[in-house]
């Protein structure tokens, strides 16, 4: 069988993984003012012991005022990657992950633009962008009233500012390796702040920071190097990307394999390890003449390895519609896809397989394929962490 192929391990740095299987990030909003308590350290422990080899946590907002909000989820408990409480909740989380044989890494986000007005831990800061600007708005499914009717949201960023949200995620790096956690996840897709400094939608910038695609990743840069520095050279950083953006499904950082290697190449230089290549369904061709999908072309373009990701044992792609009420619920089923997505691991199109829905449908999603197994399928309603 193909997929006994994904039981391979893979060591990058000074963690090995046990196989290729990932826990993809997702956001829950149950951590009670910021901080994961028990129930989320069983509800990834159970993912740990149910054969993942690596959970990547749901976004974990780093120490910036800005950061954090109503993104459009609607939730207000998304944990946070500073204070004492939220910290010793990770400390927890992470060592049970560990006891149960797993690896787990945080995914440090900050919203930018996405962020809505008045809404998170510090309602009275701005929200923020490179620019300034919410971006054009395209093909969405977001609600309108999360979509701010004036797209200038205030002054571009200046340079103080966009340091100190390179500093808040160094501190959330350094916090989140004194806590035990094996590596650390970048939230740099979906039209959140590091996507808005990507993407010529967001940002209109003439400075260091913007005016071609190599100089638009250059924030994105000076936090992957700010996470070095603090983190050291061994444990792997993971960063996301995604053309789609929620302002604007259809917008594209690059047409072409030359366009991306000039957005990710800076990137990979300045020491990430894994692109995580954020798509709706994983089979899908990135560019025209070429049946490889993004994560392949990622690996190809940096020489860096790569993680697939989207409907990975799910019948529903994620698609245009709300990640959490897109279908009605019998609609929504289990598929039997991983040697499919075997078969493009064999060719090296990629070196991790990240799933998502279907992980929270079941935490012993792992260990049911490579038996053989069928998992129990997913179904919105277990996002509310019973299980
Ligand atoms: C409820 C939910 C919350 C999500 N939250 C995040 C998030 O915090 N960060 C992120 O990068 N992606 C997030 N995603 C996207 C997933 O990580 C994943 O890329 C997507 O669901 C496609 O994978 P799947 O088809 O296996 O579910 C979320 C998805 C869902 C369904």
């Amino acid at each position: 069988m193909a997929r006994e192929s994904l039981l391979q391990p893979l060591t990058i740095g000074s963690v090995t993984l046990a196989n290729r299987i990932v826990m993809s990030p997702m956001t829950r909003g149950f951590s009670p003012g910021g901080a994961p308590n028990e129930a989320v350290a069983n509800y990834y422990a159970r993912r740990a012991a149910g054969g993942a080899g690596l959970i990547v946590t749901e976004g974990v907002g780093v120490d910036h005022p800005s950061a954090l909000g109503d993104a459009g989820l609607g939730e207000n408990d998304i944990p946070f990657m500073f204070g004492e409480r939220s910290l010793s909740g990770w400390r927890s989380v992470v060592d049970a992950v560990h006891a149960a044989g797993g690896k787990i890494a945080p995914q440090l986000w900050h919203q930018g633009v996405m962020r809505i007005r008045g809404t998170g831990p510090s309602p009275d800061a701005p929200t923020i962008g490179p620019s300034g600007v919410w971006g054009p708005r395209g093909v969405t499914t977001l609600d309108v009233a999360k979509i701010p009717s004036d797209p200038v949201l205030g002054d571009p960023m200046t340079d103080e500012e966009i340091e100190d949200v390179v500093a808040s995620f160094a501190r959330a790096g350094r916090d989140a390796v004194s806590v035990g956690f094996d590596g650390v996840a970048l939230h740099g897709g979906h039209g959140y702040l590091l996507d808005n400094f990507l993407w010529e939608g967001t940002n209109a910038r003439e400075d260091r920071w913007g005016g071609d695609r190599r100089r638009r990743s250059e924030a994105v840069v000076a936090i992957v190097r700010g996470l070095r520095r603090e983190i050291g050279d061994a444990l792997p950083i993971i960063f996301r990307f995604s053309q789609w953006k929620q302002q604007d499904y259809k917008a594209r950082l690059a047409q072409t394999p030359q366009e991306l290697e000039e957005v990710l190449g800076p990137i990979a230089d300045a020491g990430v390890d894994v692109f995580d290549a954020s798509v709706r369904y994983f089979d899908t061709p990135a560019f025209p003449g070429s049946e490889m999908g993004l994560a392949g072309w990622a690996k190809k373009v940096t020489g860096k390895l790569s993680m697939t990701v989207g409907g990975v044992g799910i019948n529903k792609d994620t698609g245009l519609a709300n990640q959490k009420s897109n279908a009605p619920v019998a609609d929504i089923r289990a598929v039997d896809n991983i040697d499919l997505v075997a078969r493009r691991f064999e060719r090296g199109e990629f070196d991790l397989v990240a799933v998502g829905r279907a992980m929270i449908g079941d935490a012993e999603w792992a260990n049911k394929i490579f038996r053989n197994e069928s998992p129990r399928a997913y179904d919105a309603r277990h996002l509310a962490g019973l299980h």
